[in-house]
């Protein structure tokens, strides 16, 4: 029988190399290997912050290592909320980079259904690039959504995206290890391979998706398997939960060009205001 590590490259092998593993969030280096220089959906939470956050603050929910959270602290005063130490490392780094003090962009360790916030009226909360995957039942999506009401501005807005459920996944159950790249690493200039598989427990309703990073150049050096686990929730069951919890959808897109949202759009971006 063909072992999954087979059809992959020495380099990603772990028969061949160790690998460290860990949560997608213990290795905000990686995140933001892959992620820092993707800005698609800034331009829908930049209208939001201009037609709601003049005044007030600016919350964001999973602010992660602050790849919206920078950009957007240009023109708002922003309270970031994360959970992960290591998200949170990074986004205290880049901040003191960035030049912006505690009054500008303040960092709160907490999660959705509990944050603190600031003291000033907040106009604008935004839960940005599938944050809500990680919501992982009815009950804390629900209680979630009831907290940012309460925490909001009478005329504040609450405002998220996510992709839709990955079905390929769900049919077949698991997709083996395969998507195999080979990239340059945007600080060090090495060259690592990448490969990623993908497996959903229909009971939690939950896609595990498992990625490894190997640098090419050194096969001493251990590569990192991470873990990203997500809820599946389907587009009609979030728009359903912010009805549920006293919001009304003020607008709703299909994709980071701002297109119509449709039954088969890739994304949905929505923006919604206290009912
Ligand atoms: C996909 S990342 C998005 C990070 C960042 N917003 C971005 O756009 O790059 C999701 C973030 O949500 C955080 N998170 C997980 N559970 C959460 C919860 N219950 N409440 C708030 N944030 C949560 C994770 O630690 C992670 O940093």
């Amino acid at each position: 029988m063909i072992s999954e590590e087979e059809p992959l490259p020495d380099a990603l092998r772990a028969d061949r190399r160790t690998f460290v593993e860990k949560n997608i969030y213990d290795a905000a280096d990686w995140y933001d290997v892959d992620y820092a220089a993707y800005r698609g959906e800034f331009t829908f939470y930049r209208l939001l912050v201009a037609r709601h956050a003049r005044t007030g603050v600016v919350v964001e929910l999973g602010a992660g290592t602050g790849r919206l959270t920078l950009p957007l602290c240009e023109d708002a005063r922003l309270h970031a909320v994360e959970p992960s130490a290591s998200m949170r490392g990074r986004l205290l780094d880049k901040r003191a980079k960035a030049g912006f003090d505690d009054a500008r962009l303040c960092v709160e360790d907490g999660v959705a259904a509990a944050f603190v916030g600031p003291d000033a009226p907040v106009k604008l909360v935004i839960f940005a690039f599938n944050g809500v995957l990680h919501l992982s039942s009815r009950d804390e999506l629900r209680r979630s959504f009831e907290h940012i009401r309460r925490k909001l501005d009478d005329d504040g807005s609450f405002a998220l995206d996510l992709t839709p459920p990955y079905w390929e996944t769900m049919l077949r159950g698991s997709v083996p290890w395969g998507r195999i790249d080979e990239r340059v690493h945007p600080q060090s200039g090495r060259r690592f391979l990448t490969c990623d598989r993908s497996s959903y427990e229909a009971a939690t309703r939950t896609t595990r998706i498992d990625i490894r990073y190997a640098y090419a150049d050194n096969n001493d050096d251990d590569g990192v398997q991470i873990t990203l686990r997500q809820h599946m929730w389907t587009t009609p069951e979030i728009l359903q939960a912010l009805h549920d919890t006293g919001f009304v959808v003020d607008s709703c897109f299909g994709n980071v060009d701002l297109s119509p949202f449709s039954e088969g759009s890739p994304r949905l971006l929505v923006s919604a205001t206290k009912r």
